[in-house]
């Protein structure tokens, strides 16, 4: 028996790798769901997957969930500026539990990219290098889902802003994710691979409006903006000023091609072509229609 622990299993992605490992055959009790939160978990638990909680801030709960773990997946945790910690405290507790294996979700061309959100991935990975512990990093590009909050405001308005520029970059689902994370922590030969995930399908955000608007049947027209202007729409339509300067500084590094990727890791490790993006863009899309009629 090989038992595999996921960490952030209560989080979108966890939840669908989780799934993704039981179609593909694994057995609940050889899944270890590492939460921080036991009643989100509820529905993993009624699955028969093992339920441990550990909080990454937490290194000596952190042990007890790791221990006798022969896989780990380790999902980067959402709270930037604290993940570097976080993913320290996971690393340094599979060392003390002699988790032999790790799988880290990290970001395209973490080593290179000039993405804010980059540096924290890029300490990861340094860590794990330093650990001596078998890793593969999975460096997953822009989810397509990104998308689906600004999809509102492109149909009422029939515009999408962004500070992409025209350059191409390669967004699969959370899904295909999910799949190469399952693929790889079930499969042989991936210890010290670093595969770059991207989907298939490139394209720039002018593109991106156009399959919108395709798939809607409303015009939507891409604004290319200068990205402290786009800091500035995006706070304008709500977010925090953090957030908003993260998300634009995210558009430029896609401009500088630090989010596309032709490697064809991803279809080759799910063992099929991604999931296209119109595809991916109808039910979002059909679902806010409903809402807007
Ligand atoms: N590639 C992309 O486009 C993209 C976009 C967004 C995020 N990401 C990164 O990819 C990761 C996975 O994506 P996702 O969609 O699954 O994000 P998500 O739904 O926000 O899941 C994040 C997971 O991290 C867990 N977590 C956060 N802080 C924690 C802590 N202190 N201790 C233990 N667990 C903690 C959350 O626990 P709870 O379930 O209890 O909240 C959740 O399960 C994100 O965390 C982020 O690093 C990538």
């Amino acid at each position: 028996m090989t038992r595999l622990a996921i960490t952030g299993a209560t989080g979108n992605l966890g939840r669908l790798v989780i799934a993704h490992l039981l179609e593909g055959g694994t057995a609940p009790s050889d899944i270890v769901a590492i939460v921080r939160d036991v009643d989100k978990a509820a529905p993993l638990a009624t699955s028969g997957v093992q339920v441990r909680v550990a909080d990454y801030t937490d290194p000596s709960a952190l042990v007890t969930a790791l221990t006798g773990v022969d896989r780990l997946l380790l999902i980067s945790s959402s709270e930037v500026g604290q993940r570097a910690l976080h993913h320290g405290n996971v690393i340094s507790a599979a060392l003390e539990a002699e988790v032999p294996y790790v799988a880290y979700t990290s970001v395209l061309r973490a080593d290179e990219s000039d993405l804010q959100l980059a540096g924290e991935h890029r300490t990861t990975e340094e860590l794990l290098r330093a650990s001596g512990i078998a890793f593969t990093l999975l460096r997953n590009g822009w989810y397509i889902e990104n998308y689906e909050g600004t999809l509102g405001a492109a149909l009422e308005h029939g515009a999408l802003f962004g500070a992409g520029g025209d350059t191409k970059f390669a967004p699969a689902t959370r899904d295909d994710f999910a799949a190469a994370a399952a693929a790889v922590l079930v499969g042989a030969d991936h210890e010290g691979a670093t595969y770059e995930l991207g989907g298939d399908e490139r394209v720039s955000l002018a593109e991106l409006a156009e399959i919108i608007a395709d798939v809607s049947g409303t015009e939507v027209v891409y604004t290319d903006l200068p990205e402290a202007e786009y800091a500035q729409v995006l706070e304008g339509a709500g977010l925090p000023a953090a957030f908003a300067s993260i998300l634009a500084d995210s558009d430029a590094g896609l401009a500088k091609g630090h989010l596309d990727t032709t490697s064809g890791d991803l279809s080759r490790l799910i063992g099929r072509p991604t999931q296209s993006i119109r595809t991916a863009l109808i039910a979002p899309i059909a679902q806010l229609e409903l809402e807007l009629a």
